[in-house]
């Protein structure tokens, strides 16, 4: 069954620059009532936030100052924080982009923390304190970007490899059928391609170096790219379609295609 967007409140994390914004701009675009920017850059927020107001008009989004990783400290910078100025502002709030990410291995504890915890952060308080409370319809929606870099290795950057695997991990686990009877949130996991925003741009240095630097140099002109507008169309595309526990890849410019695991040859197919 579609998923509606018209009419309905949004809060993405790492909203307010790169894909985040582009995909709070398409969501508006299609009927979203409402979008709230959870971003660490304040700088970032307040330049969104006046592209936002130009486009659509006043009160259609709020930026809060957002660290994923923080989590319940109320009145700081933390997603409980975000999720509550949310409903304050808007008095619903019905899907969550868990966007927020860095790639760089050279402070592969804290892409860890960002990529991995802060995506949970998010899953949590939705289906533990906002949604059950605060969404409109029968179902909350929660997308949890994941990459290509999720699918596949890339030899530069392994730990982000591991927290981009790590994201489509919780996605099969959360949208299991007998949580999303109890939960009435429905899990998507998106998986861009190589995409051209700040993530990429530069990334010699944010690896471990060595033998990691030299794959880098060695491989990266090979990465075909896409445009950020391509991904956020194909994102609104894939909110308003695709059912729970899917898996979506957008890449090279293409439309986006559903992923689906490979079969196991073990005990589960002997059932
Ligand atoms: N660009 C690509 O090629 C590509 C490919 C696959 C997946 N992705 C994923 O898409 C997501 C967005 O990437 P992007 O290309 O727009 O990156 P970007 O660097 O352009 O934007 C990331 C945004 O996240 C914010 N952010 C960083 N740390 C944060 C934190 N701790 N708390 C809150 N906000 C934080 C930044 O301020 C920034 O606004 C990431 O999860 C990334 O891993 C990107």
């Amino acid at each position: 069954m579609a998923f509606q967007v018209e009419g309905k409140y949004a809060l993405i994390t790492g909203g307010a620059s790169g894909l985040g914004l582009l995909y709070a701009k398409e969501l508006l675009r299609n009927g979203l009532k409402g979008v709230t920017l959870a971003d660490m850059s304040e700088e970032f927020g307040e330049k969104a936030l006046k592209e936002i107001e130009e486009e659509f008009g006043p009160d259609r989004a709020i930026f809060v100052k957002t660290d994923v990783v923080d989590y319940q400290q109320f009145d700081n910078i933390s997603i409980l924080d975000a999720y509550q100025k949310t409903v304050e502002k808007f008095r619903n709030v019905d899907i969550l982009i868990n966007n927020a990410g860095i790639l760089n291995d050279a402070v592969w504890e804290k892409q860890i923390a960002i990529n991995i915890n802060g995506t949970i952060h998010g899953i949590l308080l939705g289906l533990e304190k906002y949604f059950p409370k605060y969404k409109q319809g029968t179902e909350a929606l929660i997308v949890n970007i994941s990459s290509t870099a999720g699918l596949q290795g890339y030899g530069h950057v392994p730990v982000y490899c591991a927290t981009k695997h790590a994201v489509i991990g919780m996605g099969r686990g959360w949208s299991d059928p007998f949580l999303y009877e109890r939960t009435k949130v429905r899990f998507i996991t998106v998986c861009p391609g190589v995409t051209l925003t700040p993530l990429i741009f530069d990334m010699g240095g944010r690896n471990m170096g060595g033998i990691y630097e030299e794959f880098l140099q060695k491989n990266g002109e090979k990465w075909v790219s896409q445009e950020p507008d391509h991904m956020a169309k194909e994102m609104v595309n894939i909110i308003k379609n695709a059912s729970n526990g899917t898996i979506w890849v957008v890449e090279g410019g293409d439309p986006a295609y559903e992923y689906i695991p490979a079969e196991r040859r073990g005990v589960l197919s002997k059932k």
